[in-house]
């Protein structure tokens, strides 16, 4: 509570509250939030620590919208009419795999930080920057709503992409709260949507890009805009 007054009084001011450890890498339209020990090594457990306690605090929440699923399953039924696995990433109660196991009736396993994990169907405590050997080309889709929980999206984006099969897509959901004005330490990732194309491209090295941006079909009222970047390799 103290440490929140402060943070708050220190914000009226114009400056920030930060664990010694956390920086912040700013750049136009980008924000990247950096766990860091004191030797300059990369402090997982702390990044991990945030994580598990941020999602256990917003357990009852839930943030994808059926409505966007049925019209993404209809959407990959057209690009994958033979759809048999998908992955979701950073589902908290598993509503995203549910939905596209109903639209799209083939196997889909979500993927969370947090050992609440273990109380969903279908979800499995997985970290989702890494990536299961039997994952590597075998996957028809990914969708995830918390690419902005990564502290590394360009590992992250080509590890997603290392597990899709030619031909497979991969959906990242973009809103105004995955921008850099929605970062914090526990969504350490932002970017402006202008700018996904540009990171996207620069990270793949030639293996993939965008295919389209497609707008959602519903939003909650508190959003700006809410899109879906689809991106697929290259054969
Ligand atoms: C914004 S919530 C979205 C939850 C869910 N997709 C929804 O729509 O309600 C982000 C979720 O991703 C999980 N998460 C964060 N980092 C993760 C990681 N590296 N691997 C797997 N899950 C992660 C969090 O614990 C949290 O439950």
């Amino acid at each position: 509570m103290v440490t929140n007054f402060l943070k708050n009084t220190l914000k009226r001011f114009g400056y920030e509250l930060n664990h010694i450890t956390q920086v912040k890498v700013e750049m136009p339209g980008y924000v990247l939030y950096n766990f860091l020990n004191q030797d300059g090594s990369f402090d997982y457990e702390r990044y991990r620590g945030l994580q598990e306690e941020g999602n256990k605090r917003k357990i009852s929440l839930v943030w994808v919208i059926e409505e966007n699923i049925e019209f993404l399953s209809g959407y990959i039924k057209k690009l994958v009419p033979e759809a048999r696995f998908g992955l979701c990433h950073g589902t908290r109660r598993g509503k995203e795999q549910e939905w596209f196991k109903k639209y799209l009736s083939c196997d889909v396993i979500g993927t969370e930080i947090s050992n609440t994990a273990q109380e969903f169907p279908d979800t499995i405590q997985w970290d989702f920057h890494e990536a299961k050997p039997e994952w590597i080309g075998a996957v028809d889709f990914i969708y995830s709503n918390s690419f902005d929980h990564s502290y590394d999206p360009e590992k992250c984006l080509n590890t997603w992409m290392s597990c899709l099969k030619p031909g497979g897509v991969c959906i990242v959901e973009h809103s105004s709260l995955h921008a850099p004005k929605g970062t914090s330490a526990l969504d350490p990732f932002g970017a402006d949507l202008f700018l996904m194309p540009y990171l996207i491209v620069s990270w793949s090295q030639g293996k993939y890009g965008v295919k389209e941006i497609l707008q959602a079909p519903k939003k909650a009222a508190s959003l700006e805009q809410l899109h879906f970047i689809v991106i697929q390799k290259f054969p």
